[in-house]
């Protein structure tokens, strides 16, 4: 089995970014510490927003396609894959040196409609998940960071795996495992991630995710790193002690571990103290990962309020996640991840 490699991965990254710009950006402080700082990637807003690009290629080292990466954009035809939204994206990517996360391969959500709600054959499904994870991965080989093998596959809220989705139903508990021999027998040189929520900080279902963690390396299965999805809420966030702490014991693991999917929800109605008080938490990550020997990317699920996907997802209850507001004014959550920077 290939190893996390963390502080190899940290080093190489420093490298790759020798940056340019004269300003300071959050990119180029970034790049400083050799921390790879980066933001979800929304084709669409590109397309129709070009101050989007401006930004995001500016203050950023790294991508991650929002959703264009996903099963049903890639393979939407069963058996066609279609790689035109993600190949813009790495083209994106290649033009503004960046390096692009993948995500996910396999996860019970963004399913085609072929394959939403169904049980499969065992071996049929089996023979599906292969099929995808050869075709997507040998077509960005080379040209990733790290893949999101499976995204959310444990229970968030009970012991074992999430009882959902037609690879569970088909296959059994067993596939969360055969989807990371498939993975690394596609690209043995790929870096490969369990990505989840919830679990950032130390709680019950971090400990549930720890200790199956180290049961499948136990086992051999190659996973090389932990995505932590960090979505949280101003009302209910973990405090970085914590996280550290969570870190550190997959640090001992042999881990290297990533901040996936930063966003912080105020209500939709925040205070300029909801404002302050973000600033603060999107600091202490930023502060975290930087003291931690084996997190070298914190990823941000978008940049601007003007596309975050809070609303949608919160009905509306909550807002105001991210670092710019919809006129793309930095907020204080800005000013903060740059001041943890310097
Ligand atoms: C979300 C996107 O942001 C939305 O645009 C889409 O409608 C649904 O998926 N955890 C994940 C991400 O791993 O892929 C999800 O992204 C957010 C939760």
């Amino acid at each position: 089995m290939k190893t996390a490699g963390a502080a190899g991965i940290v080093a190489g990254t420093a490298g790759l970014l020798g940056e340019t710009q004269a300003a300071e950006t959050l990119r180029s402080l970034a790049a400083k510490k050799g921390l790879l700082i980066g933001s979800a990637f929304s084709r669409g807003a590109l397309l129709k927003d070009p101050e989007y690009g401006k930004i995001i290629a500016r203050e950023f080292n790294c991508l991650v396609a929002e959703n264009e990466m996903k099963m049903d954009v890639v393979q939407r035809v069963r058996g066609e894959f279609d790689f035109t939204q993600a190949d813009a994206i790495m083209a994106f990517a290649a033009r503004h040196e960046m390096m692009v996360r993948a995500v996910p391969l396999v996860w019970h959500d963004a399913l085609p409609q072929w394959a939403k709600n169904k049980t499969f054959p065992r071996q049929e499904a089996l023979d599906i998940l292969r099929e995808h994870i050869f075709t997507v991965m040998r077509h960005f080989r080379g040209n990733v960071l790290a893949w999101d093998v499976l995204n959310e596959g444990l229970n968030d809220k009970a012991p074992g795996l999430r009882q959902q989705g037609p690879w569970f139903h088909s296959i059994g508990p067993e596939y969360a495992e055969k989807v990371y021999h498939m993975a690394h027998e596609a690209d043995p040189e790929a870096v490969l991630f369990y990505n989840d929520f919830d679990m950032d900080g130390m709680s019950e279902s971090a400990d549930r995710c720890y200790l199956w963690i180290k049961e499948l390396l136990a086992r051999g299965v190659p996973i090389h790193g932990i995505g932590l999805q960090y979505h949280v809420k101003i009302d209910n966030h973990p405090n970085p002690a914590d996280v550290t702490r969570n870190i550190r014991r997959f640090n001992d693991l042999g881990l290297i571990v990533h901040i996936t999917e930063l966003d912080v929800w105020l209500p939709a109605k925040a205070t300029a103290e909801h404002l302050r008080q973000q600033a603060a938490i999107y600091r202490g990550v930023i502060e975290t990962a930087l003291a931690a020997r084996n997190c070298p990317a914190v990823m941000l699920w978008g940049f601007s309020d003007r596309y975050s996907w809070v609303p949608g997802i919160s009905r509306g209850t909550y807002d105001h996640a991210l670092i710019y507001d919809r006129d793309y004014r930095p907020k204080p959550a800005y000013e903060a991840i740059a001041a943890a920077l310097r």
